[in-house]
């Protein structure tokens, strides 16, 4: 594996590999890496000549200072990795080749980031299509993965994507989860043991929700699933939303949508996490999986 430092030679090495034919792909990662990226990694491999992943904690979307902090990660270790992980090129860039001037674009995502995410950490999605467009303006790449665990984080990039009339394909990866049923993430690495357990019961709820939804309301099931996680200790939720899956919007009723995701946010102790939950797909989705 190559490690490549600098935008200038990232780019060259792309270049040079277009002038042979080869495709790129891509997979942005902010390291501490686990199981989940892997998946991204393999996807990658498998639909592309080349395999370029970065690892670069990007502090313009983070809205509070002490996550920036308390974000994990371990460079050596990330590295080793992607090596073992078959990943061809590994970009590491510093804050100053991402940003060699301050970045003050303002994105305007309409109503996709005034929800969730986007309402309860402002700024957060500005500064993911600041990183993520900038990095793709160094890599180009053909295809890009991402999680479906940051489920807005795609419908965003998804988003910026249009907006900016890129040329790349952004590749959906399923969310990986521990045999628990904890969804993997970075976070849980701060997680004490017993939080670890205690935290079990968010994809527990999630999954019996589904039984819920066939005979509770929308709002009798968000209900149902926040007073149950808020009665395990430890946790907090911030936010659970049954929203349209394309538009991100909440719903009233099970039938104002063909695909209806549950979106979750809550703190265990300290550490806030994230995971959602299908409960219909769209024809379109069930076309692409055939
Ligand atoms: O999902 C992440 O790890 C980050 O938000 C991303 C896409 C790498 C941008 O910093």
């Amino acid at each position: 594996m190559d490690l490549i430092k600098t935008s200038q030679g990232v780019s060259d090495k792309v270049a040079s590999l277009r002038s042979e034919g080869k495709s790129i792909g891509f997979v942005p990662t902010m390291g501490a890496l686990h199981e989940g990226h892997l998946s991204l990694v393999k996807q990658c491999i498998a639909g592309n000549d080349v395999c370029i992943a970065s690892i670069f904690v990007n502090p313009t979307q983070f809205d509070n200072k002490e996550d920036l902090e308390k974000y994990p990660g371990n460079r050596k270790q990330d590295c080793e990795y992607l090596a073992a992980a078959g990943v061809d090129i590994a970009f590491v860039p510093t804050e100053e080749e991402i940003y060699p001037e301050p970045d003050t674009r303002r994105f305007d995502f309409g109503r996709l980031d005034k929800v969730m995410e986007g309402k309860h950490r402002p700024g957060h999605f500005n500064g993911v299509a600041q990183v993520v467009s900038r990095l793709f303006d160094i890599v180009k790449p053909d295809r890009a993965y991402f999680g479906e665990k940051d489920f807005q984080q795609l419908a965003i990039i998804r988003e910026m994507v249009r907006q900016l009339k890129l040329d790349t394909q952004i590749v959906p990866a399923p969310v990986v989860r521990e045999a628990s049923g904890l969804a993997l993430s970075s976070r849980n690495e701060r997680l004490a043991a017993r939080q670890k357990e205690v935290a079990v019961n968010i994809s527990g709820t999630l999954f019996k929700s589904r039984e819920w939804a066939n005979k509770y309301s929308v709002q009798e099931t968000i209900r149902k699933v926040t007073d149950t996680l808020d009665s395990c200790d430890e946790l907090k939720v911030e936010y659970y939303e049954i929203v349209d899956g394309h538009t991100l919007q909440p719903l009233t009723d099970w039938t104002d949508s063909d695909y209806i995701v549950g979106c979750i946010a809550l703190f265990c102790g300290e550490v806030r996490l994230i995971d959602n939950i299908v409960y219909k797909t769209d024809s379109q989705i069930k076309g692409k999986q055939k």
